[in-house]
């Protein structure tokens, strides 16, 4: 860490001797008060659940100004990644911190598109499972498997193993999405076709059969391929943290990456593009857009339970940038699908104009997340609404490694063990059984 740009005090009403906190300045973004002596200097903790004002981590991979509804990728802002860049290129620049020219995208495209396929016996690992499993039930468990069968790539110490996990699983997980999606569908596996592009695989490996050609529409290959970029990173997520926290006790990366995806899945993460396309429909079920106006009552009532799912984020205090290039994506494959007036994206439209005009979500800076949209965008391709956050989790990866790998670059990074405030009961001596 560089030396303290200046000097906060920390002072206590109660008599005890202040203390002098470095500051230090990023290159963009709020100043962060280091606050690593204050255990050994005053005995005292912080008490920040839901890290809503700490910086766990430093790092140069995403930048996020909420306020702005800007998002960076090394410095470069999402909408000319996604517009001038495909989503290998977004990966080169996440993982090694530049854009490829034409040679290192092609070797990178080569080293990449090598590790397509899995080990054969990882479809008899995938036998274990029900049909019916969710998808990302399976994914936790097959990426979580990747370690027990690439055993020349799981020390995370060794940069050769970090580059090679790192190849592997980018390469690897369309082929485990695409295995899962065949599996619930009792259809064969189709094997990975390196000759496509990224995208263009893994439609092959989701909708091609081995009875049929099947060609890759590029329109559709064009949206799922920006559907992986908007996903590739987020900064300091949950699921990244969670790989991050994982990652710092020195397990494997397959493992940090498995625990990455178990946290994606929830509804209030990665799950919410599943959840948005469920409540749009079960709005359409009861009446569609002529009901929106008594589903936006329950929503603002707080003892409903009910949110606007794909609405509000954490950080993004204005407008999401990925939901207005997904809002982009969507109308362009509706167009090109003959859906143009799809019941749920004008139900969705409905929703988001009133949402941006209601008090509830003004005053509360509730702007549409990247979900709102990606989930109509992935059901119009055909990818099925428990299959989204499996594509979530396979466009993400990328980000995670990148952020592990940092992680573990980084001279100060030590195993993450937070603290915690203890209100429970002080020593009390257990009772004999009958005097309990
Ligand atoms: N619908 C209705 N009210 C909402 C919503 C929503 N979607 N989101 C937030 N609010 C309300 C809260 O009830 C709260 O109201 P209050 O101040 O009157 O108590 C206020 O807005 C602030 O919300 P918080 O929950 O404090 O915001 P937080 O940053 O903790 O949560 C979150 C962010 C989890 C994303 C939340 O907005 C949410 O649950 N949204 C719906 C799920 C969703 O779309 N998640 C996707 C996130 S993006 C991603 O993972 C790719």
């Amino acid at each position: 860490m560089k030396l303290a740009d200046y000097k906060a005090t920390l002072s206590f009403s109660n008599g005890k001797p202040s203390m002098e906190l470095p500051v230090y300045q990023g290159s963009v973004g709020p100043d962060v008060v280091d606050i690593r002596k204050l255990y050994g200097q005053t005995g005292m903790f912080t008490y920040d659940p839901g890290f809503l004002s700490t910086a766990s981590c430093q790092s140069t991979i995403t930048y996020i100004d909420g306020d702005k509804g800007e998002l960076l990728y090394r410095g470069y802002p999402i909408e000319q990644l996604a517009t001038n860049c495909d989503f290998l290129e977004t990966c080169h620049l996440l993982l090694y911190g530049n854009l490829p020219n034409a040679s290192a995208k092609a070797d990178f495209t080569k080293r990449v598109t090598r590790h397509t396929m899995v080990n054969e016996q990882m479809q008899f690992f995938m036998r274990g499972f029900r049909r019916d499993a969710h998808p990302m039930a399976i994914m936790t468990g097959l990426v979580g498997a990747l370690s027990a069968f690439y055993h020349d790539s799981t020390d995370i110490n060794n940069p050769e193993h970090r580059e090679v996990a790192a190849l592997r699983l980018i390469a690897k997980m369309p082929t485990l999405v695409a295995m899962a999606y065949k599996y619930s569908m009792g259809q064969p596996y189709m094997y990975p076709r390196n000759d496509l592009s990224y995208a263009g695989n893994f439609m092959h490996m989701m909708f091609a059969t081995p009875c049929e050609d099947y060609s890759v529409n590029p329109v559709i290959e064009r949206a799922l391929d920006r559907i992986f970029i908007l996903h590739a990173d987020h900064e300091q997520n949950a699921s990244t943290s969670t790989v991050r926290l994982c990652g710092s006790s020195g397990t494997n990366p397959f493992a940090a990456i498995a625990a990455g995806v178990a946290c994606l899945w929830g509804p209030a993460h990665g799950g919410a593009n599943e959840a948005c396309l469920n409540m749009l429909e079960e709005i359409q079920a009861s009446g569609g857009i002529a009901k929106v106006g008594h589903f936006m009552e329950q929503v603002k009532d707080k003892n409903s339970g009910v949110k606007l799912m794909g609405f509000g984020h954490r950080v993004y205090k204005n407008y999401d940038p990925r939901a207005k290039l997904m809002q982009e994506t969507c109308r362009e494959v509706l167009t090109e699908l003959g859906l143009e007036n799809d019941p749920l994206f004008k139900l969705s439209m409905a929703l988001e104009k009133i949402a941006l005009e209601d008090d509830y979500f003004v005053s509360r800076k509730l702007y549409p997340n990247v979900d709102f949209y990606s989930g109509i965008v992935q059901r119009a391709i055909g990818i099925p609404v428990n299959m989204f956050t499996g594509v979530f989790a396979l466009a993400r990866t990328v980000g995670w490694i990148a952020q592990l790998n940092e992680m573990i670059s980084d001279p100060e990074y030590k195993i993450g063990r937070p603290r915690q405030l203890f209100s429970g009961s002080v020593t009390r001596s257990v009772p004999p059984m009958a005097q309990r």
